[in-house]
């Protein structure tokens, strides 16, 4: 999409509302159970009624699939089972049509052991340099390099037939690219350019506090860092994540991104303090940071608060971002109970999320008040689950496929009756046909604040000012547009604060705000 003069003062994305697209699990074209491109393009218009400016898609590159498309074979081609080049062009030209812009995953931290590069590594080519391969330690080598442990579970080395080990933060399937290495830096570029000449409007960069390792691999300190699986906030001291060099990657992207005007880059960015974390949305880095500060606070005024407060204090002059949910953390439902609670609680939080300054990130079905699955054991993917041996279930229940319209198995998301992970019986309530033409939807809610969102000057001006409020509530204000919006998490009715309701997540009481509701005001 064009972007002229003016807008390179205001880029486009500095309070658009971003939707997540989880590729396998969006939409299916063809039946195979697997969402695909032309899926996400038959239901573009469904994505300009919700409102959102643009998408974030998830990686739909050839990949063996070891975990999900984050395991890259081919960075610069579409795989099989999503469709091809020319689906995507096809998307990309449609998507822009209607007005919303399409950014893509970019993986840089490992390729899949598929990839061509690790197959003739592991033949003992040069390729070998691109990725760490050491010897073991104790007698034989028998011992993997240093103590580092998967993001997934177990050790983060695995032993090849000569003897040799590499590194994988990630699942065996993912090894780790050396970025010291020239070749790994330019392949990277030429897939930077191949997108944007595609016409893609930025990336979303997985694992942007990876790459650099601290040098000479040494020993975590179990005592500081935490053995953890999964999405959370790596320490400073973990040498795995967060090392210094990592910067000079997101420079040399940024300088290939700012090639083509309005192109933006968003970081996925675990580190564990503000100050780390703004220290990769500086002015020749990333323009945004994915803050997770959301994703993790409880269903508390007074945490909601101070997560706010300081993921704006974070970002500085920089634009703040806010996310409740998205494919690898358990959907925002669950997290706050389940059930009625959950869905009277994710309302309210929906609310205060698309109050906030900033980018707001959805993910797919967050818009449908899908709770977190409850799938049975049998059906498990995530290489996570396989990892700890069962211990952790992994991230699958967040991740299975929308449900649109009609009955059960597949609920419109498949022209068949198959979809890679089973849709729960009892989500007919949560179609997209059955909530459209219902004010109280949730998505009718999403669809409403969206468009207050664009549309309502309240919204101007970026800074905050709050409000004294009883205990267990909140209230800010939009100090240029003047929006209010109030939070209220504890048990009793308040009294709002005073203005012209605009919006609110569920019914009010009169002149008070119900306990696990949010309003807006004006
Ligand atoms: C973060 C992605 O969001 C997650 O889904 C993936 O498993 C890891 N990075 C590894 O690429």
């Amino acid at each position: 999409m064009g972007t002229t003069a003016d807008d390179a003062a205001v880029p486009w994305w500095q309070d658009a509302v971003f939707y997540q697209v989880y590729v396998r699990s969006f939409a299916d074209s063809d039946g195979d159970g697997v969402g695909d491109l032309e899926g996400i393009r038959s239901r573009l218009g469904y994505l300009e009624l919700l409102g959102v400016d643009a998408l974030w898609l998830t990686p739909f590159y050839r990949s063996p699939m070891a975990d999900h498309g984050y395991d890259v074979a081919d960075p610069r081609d579409v795989d099989p089972l999503f469709g091809d080049l020319a689906a995507f062009d096809r998307l990309v030209a449609d998507a822009h049509g209607h007005g919303i812009r399409v950014t893509v995953d970019l993986v840089p931290n490992h390729t899949s052991d598929q990839h061509p590069w690790f197959q003739a590594a592991l033949r003992g080519g040069p390729e070998r340099a691109r990725y760490h391969f050491r010897p073991g330690r104790g007698p034989g080598g028998e011992q993997p390099p240093n103590n580092w442990t998967s993001v997934f579970g177990g050790p983060a080395w695995t032993r090849t037939p000569d003897g040799s080990w590499y590194l994988h933060l990630f699942a065996p399937e993912q090894p780790d690219l050396n970025w010291d290495d020239a070749d790994v830096r330019a392949d990277l570029v030429r897939t930077l350019r191949f997108w944007l000449d595609r016409g893609v409007d930025g990336f979303r960069i997985d694992v942007a506090h990876g790459m650099a390792k601290a040098p000479g691999l040494p020993d975590l300190d179990p005592a500081v860092v935490p053995v953890l699986t999964g999405a959370h906030a790596h320490p400073a001291a973990d040498p795995r994540f967060d090392n210094d060099e990592v910067h000079d990657v997101h420079r040399m992207i940024r300088q290939v991104v700012d090639r083509h005007p309005g192109a933006v880059t968003i970081g996925e960015i675990w580190v564990e303090t503000d100050e780390r974390f703004a220290r990769y949305v500086r002015p020749d880095e990333l323009h945004l940071g994915f803050n997770f500060a959301l994703a993790t606070t409880a269903f508390d005024a007074d945490s909601v608060r101070r997560a706010v407060e300081r993921s704006v204090a974070a970002v500085g002059a920089g634009t703040p971002t806010w996310t409740l949910s998205n494919h690898d953390v358990e959907r925002h439902v669950t997290r706050y109970g389940g059930g009625e609670v959950g869905l009277r609680r994710a309302r309210a939080m929906a609310l205060v999320e698309l109050a906030l300054p900033g980018v707001a990130f959805l993910y797919n079905g967050e818009e449908l008040g899908l709770p977190n699955a409850d799938l049975p054991e049998w059906a498990l993917q995530d290489p996570i689950f396989e990892r700890t041996g069962g211990a952790e279930r992994g991230r699958d229940g967040c991740r299975v496929p929308l449900p649109w319209e009609g009955p059960p198995p597949t609920y419109g998301f498949s022209p068949g009756d198959k979809s890679w992970l089973p849709m729960p019986p009892e989500w007919a309530a949560h179609t997209v046909e059955s909530q459209l033409e219902d004010p109280g939807s949730m998505l009718s809610l999403y669809r409403h604040a969206i468009e207050l969102r664009k549309t309502s000057e309240a919204f101007a001006g970026t800074e905050l000012e709050w409000y004294g409020a009883p205990p267990g509530c909140f209230a800010f204000r939009r100090k240029g547009g003047g929006l209010i919006c109030a939070l209220n998490t504890s048990d009793a009715p308040v009294p709002l604060p005073p203005g012209t309701t605009l919006l609110a997540s569920g019914p009010l009481d009169g002149e008070e705000l119900p306990p696990e509701t949010a309003a807006w005001l004006v």
